[in-house]
């Protein structure tokens, strides 16, 4: 019995421990769960955060895939720009001729180098005051008709001279001139005229006459400005115009290769080359050695224009449409800088018959002697000073 006693206390005291073992092994349980899950939130953000990292990284490896294309193409396109420069290159050296003779060569060489030595230090200067630039046309003339569709008109350009000149045609070698305007209107045809037979044709509608001298463009083998010597009846000074690859100057007047054109400041040439195709060049010239004082590229365009002239620095293009409608003035460019294009009124010709092969300006009597279609019209044009707006 007693015995009995002593086992049952025994056992009671060992489920009463066994209890606090239990409690304990639960609370350690709860607290390892805790734990557990409180792990299992950092993971599931860590891994998110990891997975907005991976996005990042390839977005910006996207980028950068796109970046190196873009510098694959503008490789590319600096290579292509590349190779035309070096055939241009190569195409002005097959130009200059690759003599067999080396000395010969070297002093080819040498007097391209003091050509164009000397052509950058003889800048033009601007030799007057004039600032004059067109405002409008304020009234035209129809003189007569004589002659083809194409051809140019003239007045002796310098101030003594009263004298008319009369160019039929674009590849003809006979001049008309007649003592006046009133003989010129007067004469039926070309009766009151003294012919003048040039040495060689002249190209196109680009000639002027200046102090008693015809500057014609001829060509034969290059384009050629030509200074004949009305006085005299002899050539004074000829000069192949120093650039390569002419284009007609005027998409309309396709016969024009170059147009010269004599203004306040003297002789000027209006030209346009492969190379510039699109744009219309200007030179300026020394109207007694034909020396070329300065160029400039102009950012006026090719097509469409009909004719151009120059007054007082600034050349004055005029565009007209391939069935002959309005002729309009619509791009200037001024060597001065004093004109742009935005303050360059649009002048509207009045309606004529078709379309002009050519526009010489005088500076004497600031006239505009045209060629449209055969008729031989004046232009009077209102002035206003390059710097009223
Ligand atoms: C003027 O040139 C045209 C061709 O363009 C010709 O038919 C005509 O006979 C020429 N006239 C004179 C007067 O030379």
């Amino acid at each position: 019995m007693k015995g009995l006693v002593v086992l049952v206390t025994l056992a009671c005291f060992a489920s009463a421990q066994h209890q606090a073992l239990i409690d304990y092994l639960e609370r350690r349980l709860l607290a390892i769960e805790d734990r557990i899950s409180l792990w299992h939130e950092q993971t599931t953000r860590y891994a998110s955060e990891l997975r907005e990292l991976k996005q990042q990284m390839v977005s910006q490896l996207e980028s950068l895939d796109k970046e190196k294309e873009a510098l694959r193409l503008n490789l590319d396109s600096v290579g292509t720009r590349v190779d035309r420069v070096e055939r241009e290159l190569d195409y002005l050296e097959t130009q200059n001729g690759a003599q067999p003779c080396v000395d010969v060569d070297d002093k080819l060489i040498e007097q391209q180098v003091t050509l164009v030595k000397e052509k950058q230090k003889t800048k033009y200067l601007k030799l007057t005051d004039c600032s004059d630039m067109i405002s409008n046309i304020k009234a035209m003339k129809i003189l007569k008709r004589v002659g083809g569709p194409k051809g140019m008109w003239t007045k002796d350009t310098s101030k003594a001279s009263g004298k008319v000149y009369i160019f039929n045609g674009t590849a003809e070698d006979t001049i008309y001139e007649f003592a006046t305007v009133q003989d010129f209107t007067r004469s039926t045809g070309m009766s009151l005229s003294t012919n003048l037979k040039l040495p060689s044709a002249w190209k196109g509608t680009g000639h002027v006459v200046h102090n008693n001298h015809v500057y014609y463009i001829s060509q034969a083998e290059e384009i050629s400005v030509v200074k004949y010597d009305m006085g005299t009846n002899s050539v004074t000074d000829s000069a192949v115009f120093p650039v390569q690859d002419h284009v007609p100057v005027y998409s309309l007047t396709p016969e024009t290769l170059m147009d010269l054109a004599v203004d306040e400041e003297g002789l000027w040439a209006i030209y346009a080359t492969k190379q510039n195709e699109r744009h219309i060049s200007l030179a300026k010239m020394d109207a007694k050695s034909l020396d070329i004082e300065q160029m400039w590229d102009t950012n006026c365009p090719r097509e469409n224009a009909e004719a151009a002239f120059v007054i007082c620095g600034t050349l004055y293009v005029v565009y007209n449409t391939k069935q002959p409608g309005r002729s309009r003035l619509q791009c200037v460019f001024d060597v001065n800088d004093m004109v742009t294009n935005e303050d360059a009124p649009l002048v509207y010709f009045p309606k004529r018959y078709g379309s002009h092969s050519s526009l010489k300006y005088n500076p004497q009597e600031q006239l505009l002697y045209a060629w449209d279609d055969g008729y031989q019209i004046l232009y009077k044009l209102l002035m206003k000073k390059k710097l009223e707006i």
